[in-house]
């Protein structure tokens, strides 16, 4: 099992008011899963995510990643885990607009401490299967967005993660360029790759094998996907 949540509940302060967010969110993925995250605009998803992703930590309940316990984790251990074993891919691609498309794919694998040249050739090699063998050394501003958010793939998936984890990852692309975004996914979990992809769009999250839908912070049971 890669993620076990039982019984998550997050409540955010805004001074000593609580404001809950998730109540009672259990959740289980396991290798080579690819799960759709849908809900309308503040029913949680991002919230969800963010603990998910060890950016956060849940409020209560209990959750484990790759078997290791995130809830009793400090700070800079949650750092460690989503170093390890989390890929991240957002809605804005969050590129250095002075680094070449390798170098940005490249930066996190020197902060992982990955020897320079493997790091070269990760990055290459991560590039070529997304597809941009021929614009390695070209700048974010010189591609377009859908270019930019392969980059962004390429980055996360040359971490070998254990988890490649997607908010809104076409939420800033035009409908074709979304859909090579989705190629990919399928691609990269055919591979074995496990995903969460978060979403508003029932259009892109009928490429996952399972959709959860989340209302008011309340996830409902994964269904499978038909096609
Ligand atoms: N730091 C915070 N402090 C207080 N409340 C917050 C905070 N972050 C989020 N919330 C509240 O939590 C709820 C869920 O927010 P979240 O960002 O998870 O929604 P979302 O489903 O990602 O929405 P969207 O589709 O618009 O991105 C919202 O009502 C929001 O106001
Ligand atoms: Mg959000």
């Amino acid at each position: 099992m890669i993620l076990n949540m039982e019984h998550i509940c997050k409540s955010y302060y805004r001074g000593k008011n609580e404001v809950p967010v998730l109540h009672d969110v259990s959740l289980r993925v396991e290798e080579g899963d690819y799960l759709a995250i849908m809900g309308p605009s503040g029913s949680g998803k991002t919230t969800l995510m963010n603990l998910i992703g060890c950016l956060d930590k849940p409020s209560s309940g209990s959750y484990h990643l790759a078997g290791e316990d995130v809830s009793v984790k400090k700070d800079n251990a949650l750092a460690e885990l989503r170093n390890k074993y989390i890929g991240f891919v957002f809605q804005s691609f969050y590129l250095l607009p002075k680094m070449s498309a390798l170098e940005n794919v490249a930066l996190p694998l020197m902060y992982a401490g990955v020897p320079k040249k493997e790091r070269v050739d990760r990055a290459r090699e991560a590039l070529c299967s997304v597809g941009l063998e021929d614009r390695m050394k070209f700048l974010p501003n010189q591609l377009s967005g859908g270019q930019c958010q392969r980059i962004a793939i390429a980055r996360a998936m040359a971490g070998r993660p254990t988890l490649l984890l997607a908010d809104e990852p076409t939420g800033a692309l035009d409908t074709a360029s979304g859909e090579q975004i989705m190629e990919l996914f399928s691609k990269i979990n055919a591979g074995g790759g496990t995903i969460v992809m978060i979403t508003h769009e029932p259009s892109i999250a009928a490429h996952a094998k399972t959709i959860c839908h989340i209302r008011d912070g309340r996830l409902s049971a994964p269904e499978e996907v038909r096609l």
